[in-house]
């Protein structure tokens, strides 16, 4: 029977497709751990609360035929309403923990609105991730069935994108931008509860966000100003550690899970993303077809691949069973997309979610009765010692690992696949390390100083690293966003550098461009950056997609061939473009959120008062300016014919995606480092070195660089 899975793509071997999985049935129990004693624990008491009738369920898993009221009554959350209100009412600040999917960040926030315990204020509830806060801020407007749509009682607010008005009462927003507002108000005033959601996850916006907003607690109390309560909210998470943090409660919601079976495979699987199609043909022939399958994988480009495999497979008349829905699930969707994950699919029909760690904790998609876990997370991390901040796809944690198998026993008895042995996940690390432990924190420590707050004094809950926080003051002194390493005082620049919702280094970037007149330019290509790839790859296409895209192509590299083709892009009249970008195999999602992303950058420029301009066809401006933000991203070509960086001395390769792959330039401009077997650089600009000598002297003379070729 393997031999089917032939069918999928020549370049992988048979063995790969004779998965055997080694059934180890052991159940899945909620991962909390017993409560501490300082916990508060809630039973199933019974909640008497009138709920209006509603007979919409437009947006609820696929096999749920109740009301939306009568599904948020089964919610294992709203028997504890009463509750969790006293409870909320009596406490400034509370820890709540409940298994995912309870219903703490659709429900909570608005039990604490019916109940009016906000006042005249807003709450507002940070998400990690853009996805879930649009998908959840649109289902929590529906529930509140008020006939006003999203952005009204309830809004959402993440990079780029704004939907609220001044009747939002409830705002989910990501953490980053919570963050941005208390640079405008470190109090946060406008805000009486707010709701840090998904704690566990520790993003470094969340962990700023704890020392900031107990920080406006305590200074609103102190000023005798509205008091602000505070809630943390999560499925799992070091209860001990956040109560000492926070000198507060913990209540613990009881949950429903269901046993889940575990599989591990019998041996390690280099190719995972091979082996999570077998393993989803493995069940597609057996299960039946109401049964839903959850795959967790890394990123954009790995999931729509895998979208693709599985929709062309599943057509393959060799392949039997029920026709399937297979839909991606990653951070950079438009949110248009990202609902459609919740819709219900017809009968007898298979549905399949194809997705990043989001669905982990984030999003709960009902009737998963299926997981299949790669194992792997992309993440970034940054090495002080090496001076990259790379993306890397490496092994989840033991914590994560439940996290995943936990999705499958959400309705009922499920089933998690692991694409890992079990001694692999025995070697696992058991949680993930706090994201400010391993990331380049120029931009936090940026945002800081905004608030006149010194990173080194700051309340963190666990401190970052020395070295990282003193290279985030080097880079920023570098770069002229301060006026010395130790005072750590903005200067102009860096004050309008903490204006843009962008790493310092591409603020600075556009902060130049007027010096190059190639404002046009840098914005297009930082917009550019700031989202996924605009560009599709796919394999089967590749000759194909070559020859289209040398129209694009510049001896100069990425940066300028991405210009180009948005270039051509804007040139195309507004109905051709959907089909101008299905010729030329461009990603239109991309292309359209690069294109939005540009005009809310234009209009930051606009109020910083940088004039436009644009340098037309005379590249070296732009390039040039790429440099005053980014020299510290130079690599020279060696005698051996590989590169290394001017600033860490680091030995690195240009990946084969580039457009100057296999030429040699002696000095090349890189945005991205993706760490896999070697260190590949991404994005290329070539250089000339004397540059770095007009535009960054003192960095040249501190790090001792030859500027001669
Ligand atoms: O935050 P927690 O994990 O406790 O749960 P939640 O996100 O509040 O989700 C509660 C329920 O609402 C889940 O069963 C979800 O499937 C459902 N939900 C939905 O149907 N559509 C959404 N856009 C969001 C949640
Ligand atoms: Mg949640």
């Amino acid at each position: 029977m393997d031999s089917k899975y032939d069918l999928m793509s020549g370049k992988c071997s048979n063995s790969k497709f004779s998965l055997k999985f080694k059934p180890t049935p052991i159940v899945f129990h909620n991962k909390n751990g017993p409560p501490s004693p300082k916990k508060i624990k809630l039973n199933n008491s019974k909640a008497e609360i009138p709920i209006p009738n509603s007979n919409s369920n437009s947006n609820f898993g696929n096999k749920c035929k109740l009301s939306i009221q009568e599904q948020k009554r089964k919610l294992p959350v709203f028997q504890n309403r009463n509750k969790l209100l006293d409870l909320i009412k009596r406490h400034q600040t509370l820890i709540i923990l409940g298994e995912t999917g309870c219903g703490k960040t659709t429900q909570i926030p608005q039990y604490i609105y019916s109940a009016r315990l906000q006042n005249n204020g807003r709450i507002a509830v940070t998400q990690p991730r853009r996805v879930a806060a649009i998908s959840i801020a649109t289902r929590v407007s529906q529930e509140i069935g008020n006939g006003a749509g999203i952005g009204d009682t309830v809004g959402y607010l993440v990079r780029f994108e704004e939907v609220t008005s001044k009747n939002t009462k409830i705002l989910y927003l990501t953490d980053g931008m919570l963050l941005r507002e208390a640079i405008v108000d470190n109090l946060l005033m406008q805000y009486t509860v707010i709701i840090l959601d998904e704690a566990h996850e520790r993003t470094i916006h969340t962990d700023v966000l704890f020392g900031i907003v107990k920080n406006a607690q305590k200074v609103r109390d102190e000023r005798k100003l509205t008091p602000l309560k505070v809630i943390i909210m999560s499925a799992t998470m070091d209860v001990d550690h956040f109560s000492k943090y926070f000198e507060c409660k913990v209540v613990y919601l009881e949950g429903r899970t269901y046993p889940v079976n575990i599989f591990y495979t019998k041996a390690p699987q280099d190719d995972y993303q091979t082996a999570c199609v077998a393993t989803f043909f493995k069940i597609h022939r057996q299960a039946p077809a109401d049964e839903d399958v959850l795959i967790f994988l890394t990123g954009q480009e790995e999931i729509e691949a895998v979208v693709h495999q599985i929709r062309l497979l599943a057509k393959d008349p060799e392949v039997n069973g029920p026709p399937v829905r297979v839909y991606p699930l990653y951070a950079s969707q438009p949110s248009s997309q990202q609902i459609c994950v919740f819709q219900s699919v017809p009968e007898n029909t298979r549905k399949v979610i194809v997705s990043t760690n989001v669905a982990e904790t984030s999003i709960t998609i009902s009737g998963v009765k299926h997981v299949i876990d790669s194992g792997m997370v992309k993440v970034r991390s940054y090495h002080p010692t090496t001076g990259l901040d790379a993306l890397k796809v490496q092994r989840i944690s033991q914590e994560q690992a439940w996290q995943r198998t936990g999705r499958a026993g959400r309705v009922s008895e499920g089933n998690c696949y692991r694409i890992y042995t079990k001694f692999q996940f025995e070697c696992l690390q058991k949680s993930t390390m706090p994201e400010i432990e391993r990331c380049n924190l120029s931009t936090v420590v940026l945002q800081l100083l905004s608030l006149e707050i010194h990173a080194a004094h700051f309340d963190f809950m666990d401190k970052p690293p020395k070295e990282s926080v003193a290279s985030a003051f080097e880079q920023l002194n570098m770069l002229g966003a301060i006026e010395d390493v130790d005072s750590g005082k903005l200067t102009e620049l860096g004050t309008q550098m903490a204006l843009f919702p962008l790493d310092p280094r591409f603020s600075k970037i556009l902060l130049s461009a007027s010096n190059y007149g190639c404002l046009e330019e840098a914005l297009t290509i930082v917009a550019i950056l700031s989202g996924e790839s605009i560009f599709l790859n796919p394999p089967a296409k590749r000759d194909q997609v070559q020859a289209l895209r040398q129209k694009f192509y510049s001896a100069y590299g990425d940066h300028i061939m991405l210009l180009n083709a948005f270039r051509e892009y804007t040139n195309v009249s507004q109905n051709n473009r959907r089909s101008w970008c299905h010729e030329h195999y461009i990603n239109i999602r991309n292309i359209t959120y690069a294109r939005e992303v540009r005009a809310q950058l234009a209009d930051i420029c606009r109020k910083c008062q940088i004039p436009a301009s644009s340098c037309g066809s005379n590249m070296d401006q732009v390039r040039k300016c790429l440099l005053t933000g980014l020299f510290t991203n130079v690599a020279e070509l060696h005698r051996d014919r590989s590169y290394i960086t001017l600033d860490k001395r680091q030995i690195v390769s240009i990946h084969p995606s580039s457009c100057i792959h296999g030429q040699k330039p002696p000095y090349i401009l890189f945005t991205e480092v993706v760490q896999t077997s070697k260190c590949y650089l991404r994005s290329l600009t070539t250089i000339n070195v004397e540059w770095l000598l007009e535009i960054v002297p003192d960095y040249v003379r501190i790090r001792n660089i030859k500027c001669v070729d």
